[in-house]
């Protein structure tokens, strides 16, 4: 009998996407898969095509039945940036119920550096990913880059504007689309090989945020200009914007990550997992021209 896998906040961005990779672009049964969310309602879509869906709440004192005679379970990292720490709770009582139920393997959506980083929730990647080794079963953790869809935070505003506020300075990043990832972490679901790997999922060229806005300019036909500033006059200009005060630490803690030179990797991961070669940035961005308002 072919192994059952669970992936959870199977409603989410991410998680769907996933799934619709295990069906689509990797052709699993629909009776291998479990989509798994708080709200099984919202995966009315999946269960039409007959794949069970299952309640998966990592708040549920009940977690260790929805787990129940699943082979593979992808842990999703959740949304909760809220209350800081409160998502290793829920991660750790995921591998928890895990192991409880005798998976045989855990599949987590990490970060990358997750052991070396400035982004204020690291250590919850990297309490999970310990959590996971500590459990003693077989592991597959993809540290994901950041997506290229992490852009629309600020560039339609900075679009608009003309200015593009960053504390990263001459840091690079690799983004990599969200898709991308979705569909190198089915590949990792449906053959996960032998033994305990880490993959780090990038895109294909690290870049400036200058080198960016030079990209975007093009895509767009608008000039932009990045302002330099340091994590204090970032942090004082989204307060000024408005942003909730609770979460501009996280927010500047990005730029300084980028800027230490934190998430400066670029692998060919993805790729490997998937046979697909990511999107570039400026295909990805000549596909977005609508949203970024030109
Ligand atoms: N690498 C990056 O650039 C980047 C950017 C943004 C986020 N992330 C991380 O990657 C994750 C997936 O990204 P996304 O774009 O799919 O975000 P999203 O659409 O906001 O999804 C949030 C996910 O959290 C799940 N969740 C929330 N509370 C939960 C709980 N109590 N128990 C179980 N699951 C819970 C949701 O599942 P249900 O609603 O189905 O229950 C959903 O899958 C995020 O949650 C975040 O940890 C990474």
């Amino acid at each position: 009998m072919s192994a059952k896998l669970l992936v959870t906040g199977a409603s989410g961005q991410l998680g769907s996407l996933v799934v619709k990779h295990l069906l689509d672009t990797f052709n699993l049964p629909a009776a291998n898969i479990v989509a798994g969310s708080r709200d099984t309602a919202r995966l009315a879509g999946f269960a039409a095509r007959g794949v069970e869906t299952r309640t998966v709440d990592f708040d549920d004192v009940a977690l260790v039945d929805s787990f129940a005679g699943i082979d593979r379970v992808l842990i999703i990292s959740t949304d909760r940036l809220d209350v800081p720490g409160i998502r290793l709770k829920q991660h750790t009582a995921a591998v928890d119920a895990a192991k409880k139920a005798g998976v045989g393997r855990i599949l987590y959506t990490s970060m990358p550096s997750a052991d070396d980083n400035k982004i204020t929730f690291g250590p919850d990647h990297f309490g999970t990913e310990e959590a996971i080794k500590a459990s003693g079963l077989a592991y597959t953790i993809f540290r994901n880059g950041w997506y290229m869809e992490n852009l629309f935070m600020s560039l339609p505003q900075a679009v608009a504007s003309g200015q593009w506020y960053s504390a990263a300075g001459e840091g690079v990043i690799a983004h990599i689309g969200r898709d991308d990832i979705a569909r190198a972490i089915a590949a990792g679901l449906v053959s996960p090989g032998d033994g305990n790997v880490t993959h780090t999922l990038t895109g294909l060229t690290a870049y400036t945020t200058d080198e960016i806005a030079a990209q975007v300019a093009e895509v767009t036909g608008k000039p932009l200009a990045v302002i330099h500033l340091d994590d204090e006059q970032l942090a004082g200009g989204m307060a000024a914007a408005g942003v909730p005060a609770p979460f501009i630490p996280t927010f500047v803690s990005f730029d300084t990550n980028t800027r230490e030179g934190k998430i400066a990797m670029v692998t060919d991961d993805a790729e490997k997992l998937s046979g697909a070669k990511p999107v570039a940035l400026k295909a990805f961005l000549e596909a977005s021209k609508a949203a970024l308002g030109a």
